[in-house]
């Protein structure tokens, strides 16, 4: 879906800057240009990029948890 007409900026372009790294929306603006013309879109755009940025926090999360769960599971084997 395109969420900022003036610049053809789509939600998945904003949750790719987001994974790759985009850590707040003013830089999300710098890279994009999102909601940087008439501004109409910044709600939408906003919303995008804070919905990307959980999705992306519980990605991370789960990695981690996995991660550790890995190790546990190593740990325990290597007791036995
Ligand atoms: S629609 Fe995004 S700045 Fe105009």
């Amino acid at each position: 879906m395109i969420v900022c007409l003036c610049h053809r900026v789509s939600d998945h372009a904003i949750v790719s800057e987001v994974r790759a790294g985009c850590a707040s929306f003013d830089e999300l603006q710098d890279t994009l240009r999102v909601a940087t013309a008439c501004g109409a879109c910044a709600d939408c755009a906003l919303d995008t990029f804070e919905r990307g940025r959980d999705s992306a926090h519980a990605s991370a999360c789960y990695a981690g948890r996995a991660g550790h769960d890995r190790a546990i599971v190593r740990m325990h084997a290597s007791v036995a």
